[in-house]
């Protein structure tokens, strides 16, 4: 637990406590060397905790869109389908067109969860290699059922399951085994907490079977090549040293805390906005079944301007998030997600509260 007043609630890249920047600074190591692989070996039970898996959690230097385009390039060689229910969802579409693969979508509107039901009928219509659901979306703050949404690809189909769980990994309840997931992938700077510029990420045997089955996976997105050097405790290219060892650390604050115990604790941090939010007259962009444990996207009451707010609040040292997207007019978003407390966030409010009166 941090003493520092944390100021930043942007809904990732997040507040990194003092310890971990600190170990940052430590000499130059090399990344195929005992003192690397010690490094590298120390991350794996943390991780695998964290996932929720007994299998590798393997690691790329990049940010988490890196293992998006990865896991499709490496797994698809027919058709895939997007869950789609905001920008980073979105997003994954437009990297399977990209790349000429054949790629549907099952959407719901922005600030609702995907249906489990409509995604069974997209699901007896046609046959995928792959479905790619956002566990939880950034954008508009919504948290899609994930649980269920694995069951119904599973019952369904052979589609592989890959998730991106950039901004609820460490913060909102995931079991990548227990699940069923195939793929699940994080970047470290949202609810875990640690810098940007790698990516935690479970390959199933599953997928390593169909990612065997296809040819051309390129170089830097083949996750098989991961594995390969995941055997030998390190990474396909020179990793980001120094944000390996803040994310050791953090994840020892994570051990420390406990992983339902940080879930349990995000879900306070909610409901805490949600009170405030409440009370305040800020409505929730988000339907109240699919809310976000990380993050809460939410419009203002009349005469407060979400742009003109979070440039006040920026200019008095306090971040919060902008509306994403089509949605940067009329909402802003509060990330109380990685090492926020309640204490931090109450001081949130109370400086929410000021400026709405000046602007108000
Ligand atoms: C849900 C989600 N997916 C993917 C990304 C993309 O992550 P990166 O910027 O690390 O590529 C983000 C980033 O905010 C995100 O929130």
């Amino acid at each position: 637990m941090t003493s520092e007043r944390i100021r930043f609630f942007l809904p990732g890249p997040s507040y990194v406590p003092a310890a971990a920047r600190e170990a940052m600074t430590g000499p130059a190591i090399g990344h195929r060397g005992a003192e690397f692989k010690a490094l590298y070996g120390r991350l794996q039970g943390p991780l695998q905790r964290v996932m929720r898996t007994a299998g590798d959690v393997l690691l790329a230097s990049g940010s988490a869109t890196l293992v998006m385009e990865s896991a499709v390039v490496s797994t698809v060689r027919g058709a895939v389908l997007h869950c789609t229910c905001g920008a980073f969802a979105e997003r994954w579409l437009a990297i399977s067109r990209s790349h000429g693969l054949d790629a549907d979508e099952v959407s719901a509107p922005w600030g609702e969860a995907i249906d489990p039901d409509v995604l069974r009928a997209a699901l007896k219509r046609k046959t995928y290699d792959a479905v790619t659901v956002t566990h939880n979306e950034t954008s508009t703050g919504v948290l899609n059922p994930l649980a269920e949404l694995a069951a119904v690809v599973r019952e369904e189909s052979d589609a592989l399951i890959l998730v991106d769980c950039v901004s609820g990994l460490g913060g909102a309840r995931l079991e990548a085994d227990a699940w069923g997931l195939d793929v699940a992938l994080a970047g470290a700077q949202k609810a875990l907490a640690a810098p940007p510029g790698v990516v935690a990420f479970t390959l199933s045997q599953r997928a390593r079977e169909r990612a065997a089955a296809k040819e051309h996976r390129g170089f830097y997105t083949d996750l098989l090549r991961y594995v390969m050097y995941h055997e030998r405790q390190g990474t396909i290219t020179t990793p980001p040293i120094p944000i390996l060892f803040a994310l050791d650390r953090q994840l020892q604050v994570i051990e420390e805390e406990g992983i339902e115990a940080r879930w349990r604790r995000h879900l306070e941090l909610r409901r805490q906005t949600e009170a405030w939010a409440g009370e305040r007259g800020y409505a929730y962009a988000s339907g109240p079944e699919c809310g976000s444990p990380t993050v809460s996207c939410l419009r203002p009451p009349p005469g407060v301007d979400p742009p003109a707010l979070v440039a006040e609040l920026a200019r008095r040292g306090v971040t919060v998030g902008g509306g994403y997207g089509r949605w940067k007019p009329e909402t802003f978003r509060i990330g109380h997600m990685g090492e926020v407390r309640a204490g931090d966030l109450g001081a949130l409010f109370a400086d929410i509260d000021e400026v709405a009166r000046t602007l108000g």
